[in-house]
């Protein structure tokens, strides 16, 4: 039984890129593994919120994990924040990361385009928190998306760096990046990233997006003048992408679909691709719209958070006496 920690943030409705790249594969692992999802919030805050949504945003964010199937009787659902143990250990591998690789992440050099002044130190520091979030339960496997990657290889440096310089504390955590799915684009410009902060409403399918919305944000989406259903991610990222999403919605693998749609067109492909995706996103978001308003979702909130201290403490004792921190009482 493998330990299987992963979070995502509650910055706003997840998309259909969440749901395919991570969300998704969280279900199954549950049946054999000890794991632990996580609602990270002080990630959220990294970035400029407003603190009403943000509240919103998290609670919407428990109801989406259980709506795809997280069973709490099985894994461990609870917000970041209500586990202090995240912050302190985070504030332990800040002063294990250097500087310069924290500013050679990518995401910190996107989110920084504009220049350092306005962006916040968080920002720079994030990477170790994430660190800190994984390491602090002994995690084995980590499912994310392709673009968690690089995250994902400094959390290693840092147990390592750790496990060396002070004692062997950290379960040095393996990545789990999807065969498919794992980076769905971006409809209106599909050499980037789907994005829930994308200023343009047509560029991303939310999770919550209605059935007819969704329809339309496929029909609209950019592809070539070829009408050539094909798979070439190079030269046809906008096909490329929806085959890929019409893929991992339908269980058809993209080969089947471009011999079921060689000679159609795009039209037809679109239509059925939309339907495909709302066949999948429907019956979540009906198991959503009930949780939403269930006393329920606390309780099991209070009890992820009470499960999680628990196995954070152990291991936040641990590093705090692998590094020297407070003291050894005389009497005990
Ligand atoms: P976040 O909140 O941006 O995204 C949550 C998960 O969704 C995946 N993802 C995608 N997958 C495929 N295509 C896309 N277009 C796409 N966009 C997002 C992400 O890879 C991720 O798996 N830093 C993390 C949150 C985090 C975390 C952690 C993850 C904090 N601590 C510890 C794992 C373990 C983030 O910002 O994800």
């Amino acid at each position: 039984m493998a330990v299987i920690f992963s979070g995502i943030q509650p910055s706003g409705t997840l998309t259909l890129g969440n749901y395919l790249g991570a969300l998704k594969h969280f279900v199954d692992l549950q049946e054999e593994n000890h794991c632990y999802f996580c609602i990270v919030d002080e990630h959220a805050i990294t970035m400029p919120q407003d603190r009403l949504k943000l509240r919103d945003n998290i609670r919407s964010l428990a109801a989406l994990y259980l709506a795809v199937g997280i069973d709490p009787k099985k894994s461990t659902l609870f917000i970041q924040s209500e586990v202090p143990a995240h912050t302190q250990l985070g504030w332990m591998l800040q002063c294990v990361s250097y500087i310069g690789e924290l500013e050679r992440m990518t995401q910190f050099k996107d989110k920084s385009l504009g220049g350092k002044e306005g962006v916040s130190s968080g920002l720079l520091t994030y990477p170790p928190l994430m660190a800190s979030d994984i390491l602090l339960y002994q995690t084995d496997i980590v499912p994310v998306g392709e673009d968690q990657k690089q995250h994902l290889e400094l959390t290693r440096n840092l147990a390592e760096r750790f496990n060396n310089k002070y004692n062997d504390i950290f379960t040095v955590p393996e990545v789990s990046i999807p065969t498919s799915g794992s980076r769905i684009m971006s409809l209106q410009q599909p050499t980037k990233k789907m994005s829930k902060s994308d200023d343009n409403q047509k560029a991303f399918i939310s999770m919550l997006d209605e059935p007819k919305t969704i329809r339309k944000k496929i029909k609209s989406a950019v592809t070539d003048s070829e009408g050539i259903v094909e798979y070439d991610p190079e030269n046809k990222p906008g096909i490329s992408n929806l085959l890929t999403i019409y893929s991992v919605c339908s269980g058809r693998s993209v080969e089947q679909l471009v011999e079921a749609y060689n000679n159609k067109g795009y039209g037809d492909f679109k239509t059925d691709a939309g339907e495909a995706v709302v066949q999948v996103l429907e019956p979540i978001q009906e198991r959503y719209y009930a949780l939403l308003e269930s006393d329920e979702l606390d309780d099991i909130l209070d009890d992820g958070a009470e499960k999680a201290n628990l196995s954070a403490q152990k291991t936040l004792r641990k590093a705090k006496k692998a590094m020297g921190l407070g003291r050894v009482h005389r009497n005990r």
